[in-house]
């Protein structure tokens, strides 16, 4: 491997900016997080920390001064402050991929533009679209998501037969939203894919995810997924990668239907709470190979050597610790996070199998 001592620069400072940013010195290369907050998790491991807000522009020129590229963890950060700071230093992934999935229309129509199936969707822009699009589909039911700033099931409504149309058009209090059809899936997966600026890819296996509150509670791999169904949502996952010519790791979110098809939900151009388990039960985790492809270096081994079920410590759930303690095969990762509030991931446990 060649010796890479560039400066990594990422925009927000989350638990997935601090992962990357010890996978980063893992690899003798020294990262730089921006962050509105101070004392969040990111900036506890870093070297550098600009504590400053993302409309700041002369904290932005400084800190693009003082990295060699830029990457981000979540994908909130105002495209405006993107775009202003790829005329200063390389922004990887770029910012059409960021656009697509901060709108959830853009998203589908971007994923149905490449072949890549949705659940019916449709635009909402008032109350008459969704009793307009029910009617079309024949149903009574469906789920309305705001088009941008949802995440964690926030932003969202599920509209059943007999609530109010424009009641649960005004509960989401937005301008633009999408109306979707409802799927009777089976189980949720998601797949992560890490591509370098060679183009080469490294596809993690699929793994499968359950959700408490909407809140992603437990990761398995490997998924109980058929071969030609790996097989396809890695195909789907290249397909993604190379329409948005992905420099980083990106994240696709399927369902799995109850007559074994795969229908998209959801991108996230970055590292995903699903794939936390290749930290521990990988050769190369989904956050080293996230500072490989962004610092220019070749995309590595994404090989699982280990069976893994992920557990998310949420809120409460930071109680049970001494229990993961005393199992054998846990390993406990905590995100420095002082207060545990309700719904805040306070940690992860990775549990090795055979
Ligand atoms: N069209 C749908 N049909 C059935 N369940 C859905 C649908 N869309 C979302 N869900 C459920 O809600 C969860 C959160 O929705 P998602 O679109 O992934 O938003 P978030 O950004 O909050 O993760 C999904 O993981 C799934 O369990
Ligand atoms: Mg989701």
């Amino acid at each position: 491997m060649a010796v890479n001592s560039k400066t990594l620069g990422i925009l927000g400072g989350g638990q997935l900016g601090r992962m990357s940013a010890m996978a980063a010195e893992r690899l003798g290369i020294t990262t730089h997080i921006y962050c509105p907050e101070a004392g969040c998790p990111a900036s506890l491991v870093a070297p550098h920390f600009t504590c400053a807000k993302y409309e700041d522009e002369q904290a932005l020129k400084e800190f693009a001064n003082a990295v060699d590229v830029i990457s981000y963890e979540f994908e909130n950060i105002p495209l405006k402050t993107i775009e202003f700071l790829q005329t200063l230093k390389p922004v990887y992934p770029d910012s059409k991929l960021l656009e697509v999935s901060q709108n959830r229309l853009k998203e589908k129509e971007f994923l149905n533009s490449i072949d890549i199936p949705t659940a019916p969707w449709a635009p909402c822009r008032k109350s008459d679209d969704i009793k307009v699009t029910l009617e079309s589909w024949k149903t009574g039911q469906c789920i309305i998501k705001t088009a941008r700033f949802g995440y964690d099931g926030k932003g969202q409504v599920f509209h059943r037969d007999s609530d109010n149309i424009s009641d649960s058009w005004s509960s989401l209090n937005t301008e633009e939203a999408v109306i979707e059809g409802i799927i009777d899936f089976d189980f949720e997966v998601s797949i992560i894919i890490a591509r370098d600026l060679q183009g080469q890819m490294a596809v993690y296996p699929p793994v499968k995810n359950e959700h408490k509150n909407h809140i992603l509670d437990k990761t398995f791999y490997p998924a109980p997924l058929p071969e030609n169904l790996q097989a396809e949502a890695a195909e789907m996952a290249r397909k993604i990668a190379d329409a948005v010519n992905l420099v980083g790791v990106l994240t696709l979110e399927l369902f799995v239907t109850k007559d074994g098809a795969l229908i998209a939900n959801e991108i996230a151009p970055r590292t995903h709470n699903s794939g936390h388990w290749t930290i521990d039960a990988c050769k190369v985790s989904q956050f080293e190979n996230h500072v490989r492809c962004v610092t220019g270096l070749s995309v590595g081994d994404p090989a699982p050597h280990s069976a893994a079920e992920m557990h998310n410590l949420i809120g409460d759930d930071i109680e049970r610790l001494e229990t993961y303690e005393k199992m054998e095969n846990a390993y406990i990762h905590l995100y420095g996070k002082t207060e545990a509030r309700k719904g805040r991931k306070m940690g992860h446990v990775t549990i090795l199998k055979e």
